[in-house]
């Protein structure tokens, strides 16, 4: 495997230089350590196999492989030894030793050893990839519409995961995809093998979130009975999805910028710095930059996770597309419901287009849901989607009254009746009035009303 990474652990400094030497040639990156306790400090660093002395001055091997093994599973480690008693060598392959090397050995044998453990993992890792890619839950068709906004935001998405590093920021409303975008640029990049972890902000309190993503010591606080890997741990190789980061405390916040800065941090309670090689993805459906604005939000965070913005389009502005999204529902839930429905009526989709979908997509995912529940025919048809709150009456049945009106104050009239109707939901009130949350806003400040009236 060309630039792995071994370490090499003993104390005698001749053997290290000897084996160091020896895999400097063959093309690996080699570490030394001397003690187990500076071995342990250096897994930090990435490493692929370790050459672990069972002698050590401080500590046994096989307690270091255990602590090891604890740290990483996939880490590959040849114990190296003197005395090999049956009893040690049972308990090491326990802990997942790969291999025994007697001393004194022959340093060909080693080599030879380390590039077979070397390949073994190469293979495991091909596995694991082709295992995901032959699963692929979350392709770039996942991604359904073929709307320009929709089209672009897949070719987005494709160019983001193939710069696997780089931090992504998902803004947009409720319900417009955000979760699922965030999954597609995982399993669509080079990480799509190791994990996605994700975590909701708003969902625990700070002390909690905070252990959540950076782990803990032991004894860091009342609960902390044992240490605890953090989901940046966890995530190794993968992705950390960071949903309503909006909702994230000053304090954490800092700690965030910091990890984003250094890519490395230290778990509460903890003293070491830890490096982990995960991309962070965050999705939040507040608008950042005014929070900023509002110092609600750190400045230097923002565009720390900037990097590769990815602004999710409501469903109101991309209509078009609602046929194409009933459809691909319907044969979703054709399957989960054992159902045959075929397809909607045009009369369906005329009510299904006129309404402003304040939930966007997840709002019509669930109003095709209840339908196929409760229809009784082959198409969906208007009429079982007449639960579903009516849009504002269209165009000619609204009918101007004799004397005329107060357009302005009709306008006002209306904004504020929404407003109320939606408990000040901006978003909500807009759809109600068939205007993005833009649109709502301008009128809003035309009106002098406050968001809340
Ligand atoms: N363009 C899309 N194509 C297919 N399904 C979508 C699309 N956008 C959203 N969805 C689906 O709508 C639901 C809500 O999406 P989600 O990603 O949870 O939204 P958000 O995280 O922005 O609130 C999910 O079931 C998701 O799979
Ligand atoms: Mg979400």
């Amino acid at each position: 495997m060309p630039n792995a990474t071994v370490l090499v652990v003993d104390d005698e400094a001749l053997i290290r230089w000897s084996l160091a030497e020896r895999l400097k040639s063959d093309g690996y990156t080699v570490l030394e350590a001397d003690t187990g306790r500076a071995a342990l400090e250096k897994l930090s660093d990435g490493v692929d196999l370790v050459l672990l002395d069972y002698r050590l001055p401080d500590t046994d091997g096989v307690s270091v492989l255990r602590k090891m093994k604890e740290f990483d599973a996939d880490i590959l480690v040849i114990l190296l030894t003197a005395y090999a008693s049956v009893e040690t060598a049972v308990e090491a392959m326990k802990l997942g030793a790969y291999h025994f090397a007697n001393k004194p050995f022959n340093l060909d044998e080693v080599a030879a050893t380390v590039e077979r453990a070397l390949e073994t993992t190469r293979l495991r890792r091909e596995v694991r990839q082709f295992r995901a890619n032959a699963a692929r839950p979350y392709s770039l068709q996942r991604i359904v519409g073929e709307s320009p906004v929709i089209t672009a935001l897949r070719q987005l998405v494709a160019k983001v995961a193939v710069s696997p590093s780089s931090t992504v920021l998902l803004t947009g409303e409720s319900g417009t995809g955000k979760d699922l975008v965030a999954n597609v640029v995982h399993y669509t990049s080079d990480r799509a093998s190791r994990p996605f972890m994700n975590i909701t902000c708003s969902a625990l309190p700070e002390q909690l979130l905070e252990s959540e993503l950076f782990g803990h010591e032991r004894g860091a606080f009342t609960d902390a009975r044992m240490q605890k890997k953090g989901l940046l741990e966890t995530a190794e190789g993968g992705t950390v999805f960071l949903d309503e980061i909006g909702e994230m405390t000053p304090g954490l916040q800092a700690k965030l910028l910091r990890f984003l800065e250094e890519k490395s941090f230290k778990r509460v309670g903890g003293a070491t710095d830890i490096r982990v090689d995960v991309r962070v993805v965050a999705a939040t459906n507040r608008n950042l930059e005014e929070e900023v604005g509002k110092s609600q939000f750190r400045s230097d965070l923002y565009y720390r996770l900037n990097v590769l913005p990815i602004a999710m389009p409501s469903l109101r502005s991309h209509p078009e597309d609602i046929p194409l999204l009933v459809e691909y529902f319907i044969d979703g839930f054709n399957t989960e419901f054992r159902k045959k429905v075929i397809g909607a009526t045009p009369a369906a989709y005329a009510v299904l287009q006129q309404y402003g979908w304040p939930g966007n997509v997840r709002e019509l995912r669930n109003v095709i849901e209840r339908a196929m529940l409760l229809s009784e025919h082959q198409r969906l048809d208007a009429g079982d989607f007449a639960t579903m709150p009516r849009a504002v009456p269209a165009g000619d049945s609204f009918e101007l009254p004799p004397n005329g009106v107060a357009l302005e104050q009709l306008e006002r009239s209306l904004v504020i009746q929404a407003l109320r109707r939606c408990g000040g939901n901006q978003t909500r009130a807009g759809a109600l009035l068939g205007l993005n949350r833009d649109q709502i806003r301008y009128r809003i400040e035309k009106f002098g009303l406050t968001a809340t009236p």
